[in-house]
C-alpha cells in the first residue's frame, strides 16, 4: 500500500547536499527526548499512544451514534481550538470522499462569539432536529461556554428538559470544571479527555471521534491511518526513513536560513481545515520565547490569484509546503464543444487532476525560481485513511521540532493574556480593573 512521503526535491536548489545530515543529530536528540518522555511538557505526552489507546472505546463512540443518528438531521458540535479544529479539518476534507453517506450536518458552535453568527445558528436550529457535543478540557473555556447555554436553553424550550439532556453529549476533564459539574448534575453522556492530552494534539480522543463518526466517517480508518504512522515514526530515527523527522529537519533548515513563515498550501479546497487544524498545532507549540515559525496557509490555485503576487515577488523571508494529493476521488470531464470558443479544447483529453496537477507543478518552478523553497507532503488520495496518517505525521513532527527549537511545545501561556483583559474588561468577579 502507498505511503505518505515527504520530498525535499525542491528545496535543494536552497540547502547544501549535507545539511540534512548536519542537523540530523539534532533531530534525533529531540525526538530521543519526546519518546523517552525527558523533555519539558512530558506530562502531555498522551497523545503518541492514542491510535492504539484509544481502540477500547470505540464500541461506546459507537453507541453513542446508532442511539442518536436516526433520531436527528443535524449536530451542533460546540468548541474551539483544539477541541474544534481536528473534527472540522477531518470532517471537511472527507466530506467529498465519503459523498454517499447518510448522515446529519454538523453545525459549529463556541467558536466565535459573534452575536450574528448566533442569530443565525438558532435560527437553522428552530428549523431542525439536533443533537450537540459541548466539547471543553478545561470546561471554564468563554466562547464554548456562552455558545453551550444559548443552544442549551434553545434545546429545553424546544424538547424539554429530559430529552434536551438525552440530545447532549459533554466532553471534558474526568473531575473538574463547570462542564465536568453540569454534565453531572444533568445526567449528559459523558466522555474524558485524559490529562496527558493537550486540546490541539486531542483529535484522537472522543474529542475528534465523535464529531467524525456522528458525521458518517469511519474513524476506524482513520485511527489505522495513525497507527500505521505512528509504527512508521517509531520505528526510525533516520532523517530519511521517519518522515515525521524529515518535515521536521526540513523546516528548521529553512528557518535557520531567515525563512520565519511557513505556507501550507494545497490545491484541494476541502483540505483547508486540515491548515487552520495544522496553523493551531505548530504556532500554539511553536510561537514562544520570542521563537517559532509562523504557520500560514493557502489555498491555490484561489489564492495564487490574491497571495501569489506576494510569494513569487515578496519580502524573502518564506518557504512553503505543499500538499500534494496524487488522486482524486472523483471524475468530472470537461465537455467537448465543437466550435471551442475559449480555446479549450486542447484540455478534452485531459482529467482536471492532470490539469491541477501541472497547476502544481508550474507554481513550484515558479516560486523555487523566484527564490521559495517548496517542502512536499505526497497522500496518495484524500480518505480517512490517509488523513489519519498526516495528522498522526504532524503531531509528531511538531513536538520534534519544538524541542528542536528548544521551546516546550505543550504548553501555551500566551493564551491566557487576552482572557485577562476581557474578564477585566466585562467585570467577571475576581478580575479587578
Ligand atoms: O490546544 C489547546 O490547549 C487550546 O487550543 C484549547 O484546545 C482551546 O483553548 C480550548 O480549550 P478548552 O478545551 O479547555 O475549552
Amino acid at each position: 500500500m502507498k505511503q505518505i512521503e515527504i520530498s525535499d526535491k525542491f528545496t535543494n536548489k536552497f540547502l547544501s547536499d549535507s545539511s540534512l545530515h548536519e542537523i540530523e543529530p539534532e533531530i534525533q536528540q529531540a525526538y530521543q527526548t519526546l519518546v523517552s518522555h525527558s523533555g519539558a511538557g512530558n506530562d502531555f505526552l498522551g497523545w503518541i499512544d492514542l491510535p492504539v489507546d484509544v481502540a477500547s472505546q470505540l464500541s461506546r463512540i459507537q453507541a453513542e451514534i446508532d442511539r442518536l443518528k436516526n433520531d436527528i438531521d443535524t449536530f451542533v458540535v460546540i468548541g474551539i481550538g483544539g477541541s474544534y479544529l481536528g473534527a472540522r479539518a477531518v470532517i471537511e476534507a472527507l466530506s467529498s470522499a465519503d459523498a454517499k453517506r447518510n448522515a446529519p450536518r454538523i453545525l459549529y458552535a463556541g467558536n466565535t462569539i459573534s452575536e450574528d453568527y448566533y442569530w443565525d445558528l438558532l435560527q437553522q436550529l428552530d428549523n431542525s432536529n439536533y443533537a450537540v457535543a459541548v466539547i471543553s478540557k478545561s470546561g471554564t473555556t468563554t466562547e464554548p461556554a456562552i455558545a453551550f447555554r444559548i443552544v442549551k436553553d434553545h434545546a429545553e424550550r424546544k424538547y424539554g428538559k429530559a430529552e434536551a439532556a438525552r440530545r447532549i453529549i459533554a466532553i471534558t476533564d474526568a473531575k473538574k470544571g463547570a462542564l465536568h459539574d453540569i454534565a453531572q448534575q444533568q445526567g449528559y453522556s459523558s466522555y474524558i479527555i485524559p490529562d496527558n492530552v493537550g486540546g490541539r494534539f486531542s483529535v484522537f480522543t472522543p474529542v475528534g471521534l465523535i464529531p467524525i463518526a456522528m458525521a458518517g466517517h469511519s474513524i476506524e480508518e482513520l485511527l489505522q491511518g495513525a497507527r500505521d504512522m505512528r509504527e512508521r515514526c517509531l520505528k526510525s530515527d533516520s532523517v530519511v526513513e521517519n518522515p515525521a523527522l524529515r518535515y521536521a529537519a526540513l523546516r528548521n533548515l529553512l528557518y535557520r536560513q531567515q525563512r520565519p513563515v511557513e505556507m501550507l498550501v494545497s490545491f484541494e479546497p476541502r483540505l483547508r481545515y486540515i491548515s487552520e487544524w495544522w496553523k493551531q498545532l505548530f504556532g500554539e507549540s511553536e510561537g514562544k520565547d520570542g521563537k517559532g515559525i509562523l504557520p500560514h496557509s493557502l489555498c491555490y490555485t484561489t489564492d495564487l490569484h490574491s497571495m501569489g503576487q506576494y510569494v513569487q515577488d515578496g519580502q524573502r523571508i518564506l518557504f512553503e509546503t505543499f500538499l500534494h494529493v496524487e488522486e482524486s476521488n472523483h471524475r468530472v470531464d470537461i465537455p467537448h464543444d465543437e466550435q471551442d470558443l475559449d480555446g479549450l479544447s486542447y484540455l478534452e483529453k485531459k482529467s482536471l487532476t492532470e490539469i491541477n496537477h501541472q497547476a502544481e507543478q508550474g507554481t513550484i518552478m515558479a516560486h523555487n525560481a523566484g527564490g521559495v523553497p517548496v517542502i512536499q507532503i505526497t497522500l496518495p488520495t484524500v480518505n480517512a485513511y490517509y488523513i489519519g496518517q498526516l495528522l498522526y505525521l504532524f503531531e509528531l513532527a511538531c513536538g520534534v521540532s519544538g524541542y528542536t527549537l528548544n521551546v516546550n511545545p505543550f504548553d501555551q501561556p500566551g493564551v491566557e493574556a487576552y482572557k485577562r483583559n476581557m474578564f477585566q474588561l466585562l467585570g467577571k468577579p475576581g478580575y479587578n480593573k
